[in-house]
This record gives C-alpha cells, sequence and structure tokens, in this order.
C-alpha cells in the first residue's frame, strides 16, 4: 500500500492555493510510495458522514496553478477542536472532536497531514501536533498578517487588485473633482492598504496599527484642492480605526464562523469627514472579495509551488509541528510556536511607512 499524505485548506480562500496542491502532487509523483489525498472543505471531509476524500494524481491537479480558489473546497466555521453542533432551539455548541479525526486519518492509512491555512488553521496544526499526530503546515493570507514567513502567497496578488483599483479611481476622480475611499482588506494589518497606497500614488493610507487623527485627513484633502478643482484619494484597510474610537465590524451569526465582519471603516470615514467640514463630492468603493477571488500573479505561483514542493520534503523527512517559511531567498521551516504566537503587523517605524511619508502620503498622524 502506498505511503499516504492528506492535503486539507482550511480559512477563507486566497490566490495560490491550488498552486500549491499542485506543487504537493508533482513532488510527491516523484518519489516512487507516496500518495495525495485531499480532504474537501478543510477537515469536514474527513469528519462528515459520508467522507468526501479525493485522490489528487496528476490529472487532477494540471493546468490548476493558474485556477483562484481551492479544488478541495475550504471553510472558515468550525473545525475539529470546535465542531459546531446545531441545538433544536436553534442556538449552537461546539464539540472536540480531534480524537475521533485522528482515529479516521489512522483509520484512512494517513502518515501525514498538510495543513495550509492562515493563523487559525495553523493553531490547529499545533493542536493536532502537541496530540501527537504528524502535522506540516503551509502559510496562506492575502493579509500578510503570519509571522515568521516575510511573504504569505495571496498577499501580493490582492495588493495587486487593490492598486488596480486605485489607478481606476484616480481617473473618475480626477475628472469629477471628488474624493474617493477605497476600502481594503487585511483584518488587523494594513499591508494592503499601505502598499496599494504607495504603488497607486494615494494621498491617504489609513490602516490599523495608526489609529487616525480626522483633522489630519482634512489637512490632507484640503491641500489637494484649489478652490474647487482637484481630487484626493484614500485608501483605508478594514480594520482601520480613529485615534480613541473603534474599528467597524459586526458580529457574524453563522453557525461555527467565529471572526467578527470588518468593514463599513469608508462609510464612517467620509461621514467623519463631513462632519469636519469637507465639502466636497465624497464617493466609497469597498474592494471585497474582489482581492480574493481570480488569478494568482505570478509572484504568488512561485511562492505557493515553492511552499507545496518544501511541504512535502518536511513530510518525507519527518519535520512535523513545523511550517514552511520564505526567508529571502530561502524556503525553511520553522516551528509552528514561532508562526502563531505574534501577528505580523506594519511597523508605523519601518522603512515602508518612512517612504510613504516620504512621499507625502497622510498615514493619518
Ligand atoms: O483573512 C482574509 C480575509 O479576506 C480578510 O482580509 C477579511 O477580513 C476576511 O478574510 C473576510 O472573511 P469572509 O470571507 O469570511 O467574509
Amino acid at each position: 500500500m502506498k505511503r499516504r499524505v492528506l492535503v486539507a485548506t482550511g480559512g477563507g480562500d486566497c490566490p495560490g492555493l491550488n498552486a500549491v496542491i499542485r506543487a504537493i502532487v508533482k513532488r510527491a509523483q516523484k518519489e516512487p510510495n507516496w500518495e495525495v489525498v485531499g480532504s474537501i472543505n478543510a477537515f469536514d471531509g474527513i469528519l462528515t458522514e459520508p467522507q468526501e476524500i479525493v485522490v489528487l494524481d496528476e490529472e487532477k491537479v494540471s493546468g490548476i496553478h493558474i485556477r483562484g480558489g481551492t479544488i478541495i473546497g475550504t471553510t472558515s466555521k468550525g473545525g475539529p477542536f470546535e465542531w459546531p453542533i446545531k441545538n433544536s432551539d436553534g442556538s449552537w455548541t461546539t464539540a472536540d472532536r480531534s480524537d475521533d479525526m485522528i482515529r479516521r486519518l489512522q483509520y484512512l492509512g494517513v502518515e501525514a497531514v498538510i495543513n495550509i491555512g492562515g493563523d487559525g488553521s495553523q493553531k490547529i496544526s499545533k493542536m493536532f501536533h502537541e496530540k501527537g499526530a504528524n502535522f506540516v503546515g503551509v502559510p496562506k493570507t492575502i493579509d500578510n498578517d503570519l509571522s515568521a514567513t516575510d511573504f504569505t502567497f495571496g498577499f501580493q496578488t490582492a495588493m495587486q487588485e487593490a492598486t488596480n483599483a486605485v489607478d481606476k479611481l484616480v481617473t473618475t476622480a480626477a475628472s469629477h473633482n471628488r474624493v474617493f475611499v477605497l476600502e481594503v482588506m487585511g483584518r488587523y494589518a494594513g499591508w494592503i492598504a499601505l502598499n496599494a497606497a504607495i504603488a497607486g500614488g494615494a494621498d491617504v493610507a489609513l490602516i490599523p496599527e495608526i489609529p487616525y487623527d480626522i483633522n489630519c485627513v482634512v489637512n490632507k484633502i484640503n491641500s489637494r484642492f484649489d478652490k474647487d478643482r482637484g481630487f484626493a484619494i484614500i485608501v483605508i484597510a478594514e480594520g482601520a480605526k480613529p485615534a480613541n474610537g473603534q474599528m467597524h465590524y459586526a458580529e457574524s451569526n453563522e453557525i461555527g464562523y467565529k471572526n467578527i465582519r470588518l468593514g463599513g471603516i469608508a462609510t464612517k470615514l467620509i461621514n467623519q469627514l463631513k462632519e469636519a467640514g469637507i465639502e466636497t463630492d465624497m464617493r466609497e468603493t469597498v474592494l471585497g472579495h474582489l482581492q480574493r477571488g481570480g488569478t494568482p500573479i505570478a509572484f504568488d505561483r512561485i511562492l505557493a509551488t515553492q511552499f507545496g514542493v518544501k511541504a512535502f520534503e518536511m513530510v518525507m523527512e519527518k519535520k512535523y509541528g513545523q511550517m514552511v517559511a520564505y526567508h529571502h531567498p530561502n524556503i525553511v521551516s520553522v516551528p509552528l510556536d514561532d508562526a502563531i504566537s505574534r501577528y505580523n503587523h506594519v511597523n508605523p517605524d519601518s522603512d515602508l511607512a518612512k517612504t510613504a511619508r516620504g512621499i507625502g502620503i497622510c498615514l493619518g498622524d
């Protein structure tokens, strides 16, 4: 019987997931005795009845490196340690099914698991590792908020999408003498917003790491208008917040979905600007999941492919409890502990932030 490695993709999807899956399969096929299987929708494929496990062979992964999403599906809800169970009254509770999952993996003859996901997924990898299961992590997220790796794949594609949006908004803003506020993703990190603002030549970039003073934003906008002629572009991260204020979010009532849903800060900012005396026409654009869907750019395809090859080699070397990471120019393995112990935030004193300030971008402080 062949040795089996199981692959799962968990959390929000991300451009490059399919390139990782393809690379794992291609690398495994160079070995005489390995088989790759995929669990559908993260670990739901193992834990639900009937199980949904697919054999991933060369034919299944052919050409998928250019496709967005994940061919084995994903979910942001629940997980083996907090499996959602709906009560008869409509409320829900959770159960720890991690032991059940380990038994099921053994029954399926799975020797190791490659878990491709963000911080939530890598916490799950670590918890399984501590229970003696053989897990290797692969970091993914458009937010680039995982520490221990220079970049996660998917981030560059998201940043490019956000930059394309700035480019487009510049032409319409200039034509109408308007202020445009572009809200981008990133959760508690401002990587997408700050980079897109620099690349697109925005006037203001507001990020979670620097709570903004509305008066600074007002002054910057005014400096961009001569009488009523001019325009301004503001890129705001979904997790940005005013000084002494709160992030804008909604609690989710989806069963098993633990994340808060960030969003709405662009509208809030426009209202604040009106209150602070800006009379110019203002419009908002919320880029949303356009940043996550679609074809990965070349950088992300390459990084994802490197991660996939390395992850399989880590399985062969039994480097469990570790995560693949990019330490330029090398692809290395790091302890899962290092990866999830802290978030990767934008440092307000970093060279990137200094560059933004250096070309006159207002960071709200
Ligand atoms: O973590 C990736 C991400 O796209 C965040 O940038 C965003 O806040 C969140 O996921 C959106 O999640 P969902 O697709 O579940 O609404």
